[in-house]
């Protein structure tokens, strides 16, 4: 597996593992990029990464953070920094970390499956979407340039069961933030609590270019579930999507608007894919073969 050469991506923080994942003195290896590492647990919160050579030698070490239940790091010089999600920071969160899920396909395909709300009446038929209630509103997006952002603003969905503290159907207010071509977010009114929302992340390691982890941390306002009903709630919705994400194709992500026809429902796609273009991104992107 080459290691990529696109520096844009390089100079991205990614994900790489989560916290907890070994035990202190313990370490593993991965791959981001198709570059090897090793991620080294020193103490209860610091870890070290390093690049593994192709001789098997460990190379330089790399930055690292570990926010949001993650461990992130980076192959390049950052760009942005890691983006600030204060719902983590507040004292009565439930903070639950749901491990990872392995997903062969293009990271950004994953990103734009978080953002999509026309998908949850079919694949999520009867908890984040009713199969009489299809219907996607219109919604705003805007790219924030103070933070190089693109949000999706005023979404609204109705949902049967829409998280494990709800009690019955509701319509469901959504905010999504995509925070780098690796990261998304969203916020989603609390059930009871109409003044706060639930955090919910999507963090995607890019091991190549269709081959990726994904993790979903959340900051939830709930008093009534387990940790494990929690966990067991999200990986539920997110194995019902891996068999979607898996069976498009292409896999990689095209940019091009006349390989997948948008509808008004892909607003937001419209929006990341018009923002990975400026980007002038390269790994994981679709060309289209010349005729
Ligand atoms: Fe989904």
């Amino acid at each position: 597996m080459a290691v990529t050469t696109d520096q844009v991506v390089l100079n991205e923080w990614v994900a790489c593992g989560w916290h907890g994942q070994v035990p202190m003195g313990q370490s593993y290896d991965t791959v981001i990029f198709g570059q090897e590492i090793c991620v080294s647990r020193k103490g209860a919160e610091e870890y070290e990464v390093a690049v593994i050579e192709e001789n098997g030698a460990t190379g330089r070490t790399l930055p690292v953070q570990v926010r949001y239940t993650c461990i992130f790091t980076t192959l390049g010089n950052p760009t942005r920094p890691l983006p600030v999600i204060a719902e983590f920071d507040e004292d009565d969160r439930r903070i639950i970390g749901c491990g990872s899920v392995g997903v062969r396909t293009s990271p950004y395909r994953i990103i734009e499956n978080f953002l999509d709300m026309a998908h949850f009446s079919f694949v999520h038929t009867n908890v984040l979407g009713a199969p009489d209630q299809t219907e996607v509103l219109a919604y705003k997006t805007e790219h924030r340039k103070d933070v190089d952002e693109i949000w999706a603003l005023d979404c609204k969905f109705y949902q049967p069961a829409a998280s494990t503290a709800s009690a019955g159907g509701q319509m469901t207010d959504y905010v999504y933030r995509v925070m780098s071509p690796f990261s998304v977010m969203l916020y989603k009114n609390v059930f009871g609590d109409p003044a706060r929302n639930d955090a919910i992340c999507l963090f995607v390691q890019p091991m190549a270019e269709t081959e990726c982890l994904a993790y979903m941390p959340m900051a939830l306002v709930d008093e009534i579930s387990t940790p494990e009903g929690i966990i067991d709630f999200q990986q539920g919705i997110f194995l019902q999507d891996r068999i979607i994400l898996e069976n498009q194709r292409p896999t990689l992500l095209p940019l091009d608007p006349t390989i997948e026809l948008p509808t008004r429902a892909d607003a937001s796609s419209i929006a990341f894919r018009r923002w990975l273009k400026a980007m002038n991104l390269q790994f994981g992107i679709y060309e289209k073969q010349a005729a």
